[in-house]
């Protein structure tokens, strides 16, 4: 099925990840192992990294990738929503550094069976952790016009939202929508042909939109950040990598109330975004956004306002 991630930005995650040996750092979505390998090899010979991924063919993938330094390293199914709690159970209760590089991997892409492909016929799944739903196929049967048009230009910024949302509520009055293919024919049936984009597929946005809302993606984003500053030791770092613009604009907005609360220092006043080189060789990361703060204050003296 081909690799199982293309990690983006690895060597910027590592620089503002501080790595250093001795540390202890938590990768939130630690995916194909890709930017958790990075961090113990640069952490050798004694960093530990805490890895985190909802998704059990991920936790798999990436035990395998990171055996070589088996003893290193400790990988938990869990929602990085829950971290606070993860720590409190662990050794731990504060950590050197934190990384999340949200969205989806390739494998969740490449496999039909997952239901995330517009290309490749499978069940309308697209949930990353398939220990709970709701699926899509629950959504898109079950959301009335409205909430489906609304959704789809929010998360999927579709011009397009209302004419879709129309045209699935018409299709599913004759028959339930089931597969990823039937999904993608209605999205495209509804968006004239001299209007379809030409560098992406038609069903593009409303895929991401429906995925956004599966996994409940930016209510698990910031019920992260509600909790993420006290997670950090004096110093500690915290790195996030985000493909959608509101996923952006709320790290964007949490960073810059930390700082002028004087919680943080923020080390990217700009995102950072991958080389034309790195887009090249990796198409997938030309929307990548990467923000960073270093956490300046005590936690005995941390008291959140309103971020
Ligand atoms: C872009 S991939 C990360 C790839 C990884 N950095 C690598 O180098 O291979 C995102 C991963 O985050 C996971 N993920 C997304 N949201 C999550 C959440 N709320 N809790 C835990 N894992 C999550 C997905 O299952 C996926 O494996």
């Amino acid at each position: 099925m081909g690799i199982f991630h293309q990690p983006v930005l690895v060597d910027e995650v590592v620089f503002y990840l501080n790595c250093e040996s001795g540390k202890i750092y938590v990768d939130g979505t630690v995916g194909g192992g890709g930017h958790a390998c990075a961090i113990l090899e640069k952490t050798s010979p004694d960093g530990f990294l805490l890895g985190i991924d909802w998704d059990k063919e991920a936790i798999a993938e990436s035990d395998g990738r990171l055996s070589p330094y088996k003893g290193r390293y400790q990988l938990i199914c869990d929602n990085f929503a829950n971290m606070m709690q993860i720590l409190k159970a662990s050794p731990w209760k504060e950590v050197d550094g934190i990384l999340l590089d949200l969205g989806v991997s390739f494998h969740h892409l490449n496999d039909p069976e997952r239901g995330f492909s517009f290309l490749k016929d499978g069940p309308l799944d697209m949930r990353m952790d398939r220990r709970t739903g709701p699926t899509a196929a629950e959504i898109v049967n079950g959301l009335s016009q409205k909430e489906l048009s609304e959704i789809i230009y929010k998360y999927g910024e579709e011009k397009w939202a209302k004419r879709i949302a129309k045209n699935i509520v018409e299709t599913r009055k004759k028959t339930s929508i089931k597969t990823t293919l039937q999904l993608s024919k209605i999205v495209q049936e509804a968006i004239p042909r001299r209007y379809w984009p030409r560098k992406i597929h038609p069903a593009t946005r409303t895929f991401q939109a429906i995925r956004i809302v599966v996994n409940r993606e930016i209510e698990n984003l910031e019920n992260f950040l509600k909790e993420a500053i006290y997670l950090l030791k004096y110093r500690g770092r915290l790195v996030i990598i985000s493909f959608h613009s509101l996923e952006d604009r709320l790290v964007k907005t949490y960073f810059r109330n930390w700082s002028r609360e004087g919680l943080v220092k923020l080390l990217t006043k700009r995102p950072v975004v991958p080389s034309l080189e790195e887009v090249r060789k990796n198409p997938h990361a030309r929307s990548a956004k990467l923000r960073a703060v270093e956490k300046r204050r005590q936690n005995e003296n941390c008291h959140l306002g309103k971020a």
